[in-house]
């Protein structure tokens, strides 16, 4: 049984000055989810948006908020991003080695999807306590660049984790982040990724509904096939 394809486009390279009119722009060309990059400015270089931004989102639209938390400390943001109507929570594992059952149980009793996330440079192992433990993540993103900066180079290499990871786990959602788009998905989609984030590729397009279709139709083909 093959997992479904989620096409999630990274708000990170909309126009943040218009998000809730670029969110509904990619729901009307087939986006799936809507990926929302949450940086802190400390577990990454960059900062972004927080709660208040998802709040404001939210009041706009029905879509999965796919949130992916670059901090160093997500226990914190667990509450508020959950009452600003926050879909899915993916936490990295760097950062929470120490309390992620914790972690896992809070994001799930504020009605979220609990996802865990590992840095190109992170072995695929750390995860799998989080994937088979009692109270279990439900989604586990490899990241495909060094988490911080929309536009960076798909590095290839990360592909042999997510192979591993698909081998294990048939039926698990494994989302890919950085550097996807057209000359990159089958890659990932033949490794078994389901879960496609995709910005600078979708929003850098005259035809975004094209990208999101090419991507679809490379991640269904092989689970079709599986
Ligand atoms: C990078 C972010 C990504 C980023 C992807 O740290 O997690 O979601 O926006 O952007 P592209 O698709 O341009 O690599
Ligand atoms: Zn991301």
């Amino acid at each position: 049984m093959g997992v479904t394809a989620k096409i999630a486009p990274s708000m990170l390279s909309s126009d943040f000055a218009n998000l809730a009119s670029e969110a509904q722009r990619m729901l009307d060309c087939g986006a799936d989810w809507l990926h929302m990059d949450i940086m802190d400015g400390h577990f990454v270089p960059n900062l972004t948006l927080g709660a208040p931004v998802i709040k404001s989102l939210r009041k706009h639209t029905k879509a999965y908020l796919d949130c992916h938390l670059m901090v160093t400390n997500p226990l914190d943001y667990v509450e508020p991003l959950g009452d600003a109507g926050a879909s899915g929570f993916t936490f990295h594992v760097e950062v929470s080695k120490e309390n992620w059952q914790e972690l896992v149980k809070k994001v799930k009793s504020k009605g979220m999807k609990p996802g865990v996330a590992l840095r190109p440079g992170t072995p695929i192992e750390e995860v799998y306590p989080l994937v088979e433990g009692e109270n279990p993540v439900e989604m586990v993103l490899v990241m495909t660049v060094e988490p911080g900066f929309g536009g960076q180079k798909f590095m290839p290499e990360t592909m042999e984790k997510v192979c591993v990871l698909r081998a294990k786990y048939p039926s698990l959602d494994i989302e890919v982040d950085g550097g996807l788009g057209p000359s990159t998905i089958d890659m990932a989609a033949s490794a078994g990724a389901n879960c496609i984030v995709a910005g600078s590729s979708v929003f850098g397009s005259p035809e975004p509904a094209q990208v999101i279709l090419h991507m679809r139709k490379s991640v269904e083909e092989v689970q079709s096939s599986s």
